[in-house]
């Protein structure tokens, strides 16, 4: 995300995110793919399936996940994007403020990843990933993905609607908003040298309303392209709220809290003008700094390879989400 106004020397390495893309050709992508799918066919749980792909591969770490697209969510009028694509251009603060952070986010440790559920809950509970994926059936859903900075993908994730969590933790009346809290801790995240790490409001956080949250559209994702998710992306498990600007979707969960009252959140809290707690896509309402009235669809080839298309209100969620804004 952009901060200042001019020149943003730190966002120079994206050029390396090309390069790499180009690197990991199509050949050996499609060969990745097809293993994947094969050898996850008959294995549902994240724990327990074989890691498919080379260290050097943007996909490190993954494991194939084999489940049913939704149909309702099965089509985008827009291609999708490229996945080494997506996989080489992130926003992760935590590993830097350049677009290429993938192979510092492998700094990430997954194991024995744990997610606390909290607050105003009747039935608060620590779940680890395997209970997750027990207690919660997962589906892929295709969806238009729009950052605040106007550039903009479609993208297949593998997860669950936020609602089934609401149901199992059974929020009290008094509950209204929720919390996302990513994992932090200052020795591995280091964060960007530029903006100094020390200045910004880690751990990042993000937030809801309940109402928001219970929408069908709203997903905690475990994995994208038919796989675990790799760390750059926000492993082992991230937010996905497609009608929002992509900063909403707080990566590598940890805690999720219910609270009373509208909780201080990262980009809000340090520049509350340019990133609201709202932050839905509208492309009338222009950022301080720039238009949203159109975006980039990022790809095929490469992120200087882009298209340029109308923004779409609610990036093309009306349907499911106005009514909560009317
Ligand atoms: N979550 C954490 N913890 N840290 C971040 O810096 N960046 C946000 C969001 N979630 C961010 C985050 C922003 S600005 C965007 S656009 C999306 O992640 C990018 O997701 P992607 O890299 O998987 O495409």
């Amino acid at each position: 995300m952009a901060f200042l106004h001019v020149p943003r020397p730190w966002q120079l390495p994206e050029s390396q995110a090309t390069s790499e893309a180009a690197f990991y050709n199509r050949r050996r992508f499609l060969k990745t793919l097809a293993g994947a799918s094969l050898a996850g066919a008959a294995l549902p749980l994240l724990g327990c399936q074989k890691q498919l792909t080379a260290d050097d591969s943007p996909l490190v770490g993954t494991r194939p996940l084999s489940v049913e697209r939704n149909p309702v969510f099965a089509q985008v009028e827009r291609e999708t994007t490229n996945e080494l694509l997506a996989a080489t251009y992130n926003n992760y603060y935590e590993f830097g403020s350049s677009k290429a952070i993938w192979r510092n986010a492998q700094a990430l440790p997954t194991e024995d990843w744990k997610v606390e559920v909290t607050g105003l809950v009747n039935q608060p509970r620590t779940y680890d990933l395997d209970d997750l994926t027990r207690a919660f059936p997962l589906e892929e859903r295709l969806y238009r993905f729009r950052c605040v900075e106007a550039w903009a993908m479609v993208v297949p994730w593998v997860g669950f609607p936020m609602n089934a969590l609401i149901q199992a933790v059974e929020p009290t009346s008094k509950a209204k908003f929720v919390r996302f809290t990513s994992y932090f801790d200052r020795a591995v995240t280091k964060g960007p040298t530029f903006p100094p790490s020390q200045f910004l409001p880690f751990p990042y956080t993000e937030g809801l309303r309940i109402e928001e949250m219970a929408n069908d559209l709203a997903f905690f994702a475990v994995g994208i392209y038919g796989h675990t998710l790799p760390k750059q992306h926000g492993a082992p498990i991230r937010a996905v709220i497609p009608w929002k600007y992509g900063f909403k979707g707080a990566k590598s969960i940890v805690k999720i809290e219910f609270t009373e009252t509208q909780p201080a959140t990262f980009w809000n809290t340090l520049s509350p003008n340019e990133y609201k707690f709202e932050a839905n896509v509208e492309p009338d309402v222009p950022h301080p700094r720039w238009s949203q009235a159109k975006e980039r669809l990022i790809g095929p080839g490469s992120q200087f390879d882009w298209q340029e298309v109308p923004t779409i209100k609610y990036n093309g969620y009306g349907e499911f989400v106005a009514s909560l804004y009317a």
